[in-house]
């Protein structure tokens, strides 16, 4: 590397020593490639001088053969590797630049500024502590300036820079960047920033980044590098109240006992109380473990190990906190959700959510609003499709602790993952604990299932019937529980139609509504199961999420999956309501099978097939299976 090779060359240690006490700033620019932003990043990499001998040769041939700059260097050129990777449409994440100065290292995420790349903005934001938003002078304030502060503030960072780039091109005129910066100061005014600072610059002349510019004295500003070597993050993580997420229970033999983690806000020291908000169990710490031995005081970013005085119960995803300032432990809040995934979400599916090291399955209950992002304006809406961003409430399986992201950005952030293909599908930030989560109590009653089957003499279980419109399921269903009926058993058929006229005449047959729709008839058989009775369902139920929600809502043996397997091209000849007719026609949207998917269950536990038995002895032998 140029400027610094010769101390890497002379003594590589004393070179990392150096590096490693420097404070570190991680940053975000924002903006898209017409704005200069690619060539302001090489310009940091260049005149920081992080580039290697090697680079540095093949960017002055490269600029004289394909730059854009005739003879001077074409510093975009630096960022090409990624742009080309842009052009292919290749997924991209967040490309993660690393350069330092004598003062401060430094790392730059850099994503493209496009609408379509919300998500990649959100995930590179999330960890920065600073964002440079840039402006080209031509243009001022556009939609796009608008979305990139929404979301820089959305992901919590309160320090701005606004690079009004391209002075060069509007004769370094003052009027034109005040102007500027009147109309960002007031689009922003209620975004929460705690300061924005405006730098008037040309990336490509190199003013007013590295060095400052000749041609605008009117300008006392800092440098672009100036700001962002001193610049104060006000994350002020080591300044919030204790909290650590537990990673790791580290019990190697019967006389240590270590909870590992990082630490996300806050100090601790040996002696201090903690408190595990899940149990309400309190201790004090007895040390503070590291590789390098022990501490005497740890702080925010760390990872340590934590032994305490008493033995608690604490596991993985608990929480570590002071008891002076306890975080919340709720199982449902309100959250800011960025949809990730080109799946919509759909409210009332199962994920899985993860907070650090917590992780239960939830679901979406409510989509309150979906905000513009380029508006700034709340829309309704029913799903959310990738990068689109919305309030919603959401529900976790069991109580997590956390805070407000807005108050600490450690701990109140999550995301959501795909339960089937593991993708992560959102990412989200905490606005608060919904009363009703901690109002809400389970009343005890003292007559149970087991009291109300055994005055039966049955096992209470849900035969879950599922398979194409026409398949077959409500006619064999019928029969299974006329024989069931006939043998005495107290049973209860809750078929798609029929409900459809009643409890669920609300919902169509958007994915959205057959989510609700399997969600309620779940809920509703647990509570016939819960009753005593044996339960009949014949829905189409489509999508293998919703069938294994209802299956994890009710107790191992209880869920008994039955795929009623005729094939489409026989329902569709058969066409009992005409629907199969309308669907190809056009007349009917989201027909399953048609222009709907159907996912096949992965390991039914009946398999039965109309198209090669009667209804009658398909429901003789699901009979015989079960109850035989
Ligand atoms: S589910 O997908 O949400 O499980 P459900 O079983 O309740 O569907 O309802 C399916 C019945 O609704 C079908 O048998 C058919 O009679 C009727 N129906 C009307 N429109 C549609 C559609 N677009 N897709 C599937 N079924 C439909």
């Amino acid at each position: 590397m140029a400027h610094q090779s010769t101390l890497i060359a002379e003594n590589i240690h004393s070179y990392l020593k150096v590096q490693e006490e420097k404070d570190m700033l991680r940053f975000i620019t924002c903006g898209s490639v017409d704005d200069g932003k690619s060539t302001l990043i090489g310009r940091l990499l260049w005149d920081s001088r992080l580039i290697f001998e090697d680079q540095l040769a093949a960017l002055k041939a490269d600029s004289k053969k394909v730059g854009t700059q005739g003879d001077d260097i074409d510093y975009a050129l630096l960022l090409d590797g990624l742009q080309a990777e842009r052009e292919q449409g290749i997924t991209i994440d967040v490309a993660y630049r690393f350069f330092s100065t004598d003062k401060r290292k430094f790392i730059v995420a850099d994503t493209p500024g496009h609408e379509q790349y919300t998500r990649n903005m959100v995930t590179g934001a999330s960890t920065a502590g600073v964002a440079v938003i840039l402006i080209d002078a031509r243009k001022g304030v556009l939609t796009q300036t608008k979305r990139h502060s929404f979301l820089v503030s959305l992901v919590g960072i309160r320090n701005v820079a606004v690079a009004v780039n391209k002075m060069d091109l509007v004769g370094y005129d003052e009027e034109r960047f005040n102007a500027i910066c009147r109309e960002y100061a007031e689009l922003t005014r209620d975004l929460g920033f705690e300061e924005i600072v405006y730098l008037p610059l040309s990336a490509l002349k190199g003013e007013n980044v590295f060095d400052t510019s000749v041609n605008m004295p009117w300008f006392q500003g800092p440098t672009l590098l100036h700001y962002l070597e001193s610049v104060q993050v006000a994350d002020r993580s080591s300044d919030r109240p204790f909290r650590m997420r537990v990673q790791l229970v580290n019990r190697p033999n019967l006389d240590f006992r270590g909870f590992c983690g990082t630490i996300a806000s806050g100090t601790v020291r040996p002696g201090d109380e903690v408190l595990v908000p899940s149990s309400g169990q309190g201790s004090r710490v007895a040390r503070i473990v590291t590789m390098n031995g022990d501490l005497e005081e740890a702080g925010a970013g760390q990872s340590i190990t934590l032994c305490l005085e008493d033995e608690i119960d604490i596991s993985r995803g608990d929480m570590l906190t002071t008891p002076y300032a306890r975080p919340s432990h709720a199982d449902q809040f309100e959250a800011k959700l960025v949809w990730m995934h080109e799946e919509p979400l759909l409210p009332g599916r199962s994920y899985l959510l993860k907070a650090g090291s917590a992780t239960a399955p939830a679901q979406v209950t409510e989509l309150k609003r979906k905000v513009n992002v380029n508006t700034l304006q709340y829309e309704p809406g029913k799903t959310l499709e990738m990068n689109e961003v919305a309030i919603c409430n959401i529900s976790i399986t069991r109580a997590i602790s956390f805070d407000p992201y807005q108050e600490n950005r450690h701990t109140g952030n999550f995301i959501l993952i795909d339960r089937f293909t593991n993708a992560t599908v959102g990412a989200g930030m905490i606005d608060f604990p919904l009363r009703r989560a901690t109002n809400v109590h389970w009343q005890s009653i003292d007559i149970d299932k087991q009291s109300r089957a055994s005055l039966k003499g049955q096992k209470p279980r849900v035969l879950w019937f599922t398979g194409l419109s026409g398949a077959g399921k409500s006619t064999i269903a019928n029969l299974v529980e006329k024989k069931l009926h006939s043998m005495g058993k107290h049973t209860y058929l809750l078929d798609g139609d029929n409900v459809r006229h009643g409890l669920n005449r609300d919902l169509g047959f958007t994915d959205a509504d057959r989510v609700e729709n399997i969600r309620r008839i779940a809920e509703t058989a647990k509570l016939f199961v819960d009753a005593g009775l044996v339960v009949l369902t014949a829905f189409i139920s489509p999508f293998r999420s919703e069938r294994s929600m209802a299956r994890e809502l009710l107790e191992d043996g209880e869920f008994i999956e039955i795929f009623v397997d005729t094939p489409l091209a026989v329902c569709e000849e058969r066409d009992p309501k005409g629907l199969y007719r309308k669907a190809r026609a056009g007349e009917l949207k989201n027909f399953t099978g048609i222009d709907s998917e159907y996912e096949p269950p992965e390991h039914p536990d009946i398999v039965v097939d109309s198209s090669s038995a009667s209804a009658e002895e398909l429901a003789e032998q699901i009979v015989r299976e079960l109850f035989g």
